[in-house]
């Protein structure tokens, strides 16, 4: 691309030229938020690409969130800045694999975290994310077996906070599992005022000594909507910007990888650039495929997802 190129008022014609929407998750780069049409959480771009009447969804995500708006939406386009854009947890879940371990305990009902691949979908009985989670399991009777993948991090914190003890799949993100315990704790110590707000993604520890627990949205809205001041933020750095943005007043301090060479970032949203969202737009390809018979069994756990989260 031509360097001189200017980027967001190319991208702003484009939008115009294929009546197309961008849906970008909250850990994009700063770039990609501020010309994306809607920012959110996976719940809330999942709602937003069913509802959208753009002919092209540009997915400014990971590979997952792309193909949930594919499932969601079979006759738009649906395109993704970066195939290879993917999620640990996601690959942490083969679909080979996963049906085998559904078929050694039927009697449990299926609940799969929305970071997962369609073919797992298809073998879910109902999909949650991050921010509907406790709601979903709470639709089943206390003494319902659940097996809950892939995320066993997000599984654990569900199971301590509605006493349930759902079989967990041994999946986890890369990204969050990076925080030191030690060091958030020091970090306490120097700002007793700061609130650690970590997103249940995050390993026990980290969450039994944070202040709030939510997804990306809800821990947004927290810095946002409370009195408090100061923040210790356990959750992918993409964040910042837009708490930064909505809550400028307030202080953001990441919260610290236990590696000091490690970072916050997600190095699958993170290939996502302005410049490929251009050329995503442009040449309407990299574009999310699916079978149709795959895309079907993949929607009915979507469905009821949105069936109880309306
Ligand atoms: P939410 O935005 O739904 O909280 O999910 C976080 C995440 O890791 C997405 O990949
Ligand atoms: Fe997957 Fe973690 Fe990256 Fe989210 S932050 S896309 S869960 S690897």
């Amino acid at each position: 691309v031509d360097p001189t190129l200017d980027l967001f008022a190319e991208i702003e014609r484009l939008k115009k030229e294929k009546n197309a929407v961008i849906l970008a998750h909250l850990y994009q780069e700063p770039d990609i938020q501020d010309i994306a049409d809607f920012i959110g959480d996976s719940l809330g771009l999942a709602q937003a690409a069913a509802k959208t009447d753009a002919d092209m969804i540009v997915f400014a995500g990971v590979h997952f969130m792309a193909e949930t708006a594919k499932i969601l939406n079979p006759s738009k386009k649906v395109v993704i800045p970066d195939l290879k854009a993917g999620c640990s947890l996601s690959e942490s879940c083969p679909p080979a694999l996963f049906k085998k371990f559904r078929e050694q305990h039927p009697d449990h009902v299926v609940i799969s975290y929305i970071n997962c691949s369609a073919g797992i979908k298809a073998l879910t009985d109902v999909i949650c994310t991050s921010s509907n989670a406790k709601a979903i399991v709470d639709s089943f009777p206390k003494d319902q077996k659940i097996i809950f993948a892939p995320d066993k991090n997000l599984g654990g914190w569900i199971n301590r906070t509605t006493g349930r003890d759902m079989l967990l799949w041994n999946g986890a993100c890369m990204v969050h599992e990076i925080f030191s315990l030690e060091k958030i704790t020091k970090l306490k110590v120097r700002h007793p005022e700061a609130k650690v707000i970590a997103h249940p993604e995050c390993e026990e520890p980290i969450l039994r000594i944070s202040d709030f627990v939510g997804s990306t949205t809800q821990l947004l809205a927290y810095v946002k909507n409370t009195e408090h001041q100061s923040f210790i933020v356990a959750t992918e750095a993409g964040i910042l910007h837009q708490m930064a943005k909505q809550a400028p007043s307030k202080t953001l301090i990441p919260a610290p990888p236990d590696n000091s060479c490690a970072c916050n970032d997600c190095p699958h949203m993170k290939r996502n650039t302005l410049e490929k969202i251009y050329l995503c737009m442009k040449y309407e390809q990299p574009a999310i495929e699916m079978d149709e018979e795959l895309r079907l069994q993949a929607k009915a756990s979507l469905d009821r997802m949105m069936e109880i989260s309306e």
